[in-house]
């Protein structure tokens, strides 16, 4: 086999109070690749859905943990990636991410499944590196594990699956850029003591919560006291948003990942589609285009397509 296809999922990374250390897979939106074998160690990317992202795979998300695979492996094959992407880059659902790990997998894959996920997600991370400047793996980790992941430290790499119960996903997507290398530099770099003790209180209680199948303790777990404040300033109808969709049922949530997407959590479909209507009554009234979805936790992340 010298070729494959894989949808490669949207994920939200943080999980609000999880700053860098949780990241849930979503089962839409997803891009598509092919990735090809080449003869000679070099890789060449090919984009079909017109979003002007680098061509140079040093510079690619999808190319750079191609290339890093080939060094590490003293290759003499190479890789051509065609990518079609449905995840906007810029939006907060982990659109750089899906370009990494999806070219991982699929690269993984042609080579006989030679890596382990822990380092499919260390290669992918090479990838986030070219979009944010820095190596999290918040958004790798569950586009290849899929569902829900908590990341314990990324050096070395420690990711623990985490089961949780069934779950639906209202996302709103209003259409502004917000470059998560922007969203990290306005963040303060020293965080209160008693802002840290609720943090960490919330992030075990989350983690608690997804394990018991406790949608109460989920819902009181998603606050975010240290990089909510600061980042909502960035998305319009933020506060808004997020108390009457709970009003509408929404058990809670925030920015996903970076932002500007923001993203609930729901008990039944029922719920989660009200919480649809909510945003965009939202960002109809506030005159800002949006994109929405409903969807749910994708437990298998990066899929090959048969
Ligand atoms: N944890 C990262 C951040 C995720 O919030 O900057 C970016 O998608």
């Amino acid at each position: 086999m010298n070729e494959v296809t894989i949808q490669s999922p949207a994920t939200v990374a943080n999980l609000v109070c999880g700053f860098d250390v949780l990241g849930m897979a979503l089962d839409a939106p997803f891009d598509t690749m092919q990735v090809r074998l080449l003869d000679e160690p070099i890789v060449v990317i090919t984009s079909r859905d017109g979003f002007p992202l680098p061509a140079d795979p040093a510079q690619n998300t999808a190319g750079a943990p191609l290339l890093a695979m080939i060094e590490e492996l003293n290759s003499k094959i190479g890789f051509e990636v065609i990518i079609d992407k449905q995840i906007k880059p810029g939006s907060g659902i982990g659109s750089s991410a899906a370009s990494a790990a999806g070219a991982v997998v699929a690269a993984n894959h042609l080579l006989g499944n030679i890596f382990t996920k822990q380092d499919q997600v260390r290669f992918a991370m090479f990838g986030e590196k070219v979009a944010s400047g820095v190596k999290h793996a918040d958004n790798v980790a569950p586009c290849i594990y899929g569902g829900i992941t908590l990341i314990r430290s990324i050096f070395p790499l420690d990711i623990i699956a985490i089961p949780s119960p069934l779950l639906y996903v209202t996302v709103v997507h209003p259409q502004i850029e917000v470059r998560t290398s922007d969203a990290r530099q306005i963040l303060r770099k020293e965080v209160l003591l008693k802002d840290a003790i609720r943090q960490w209180g919330n992030i075990a209680g989350l983690v608690a919560g997804f394990m018991k199948n406790d949608y109460d303790l989920i819902g009181r777990s998603l606050e975010d006291v240290i990089i909510e404040p600061v980042r909502s300033m960035l998305i319009p109808g933020f506060d808004e948003v997020k108390q009457k969709c709970k009003e509408a049922g929404a058990l809670g949530g925030g920015i996903s990942g970076s932002g500007p997407s923001i993203f609930m959590l729901s008990k039944d479909p029922a719920t989660a589609h009200e919480v649809e209507k909510v945003m965009k009554a939202i960002y109809e009234r506030i005159g800002l285009a949006y994109h929405t979805y409903v969807t749910s936790i994708n437990p298998e992340g990066v899929k090959i397509v048969p």
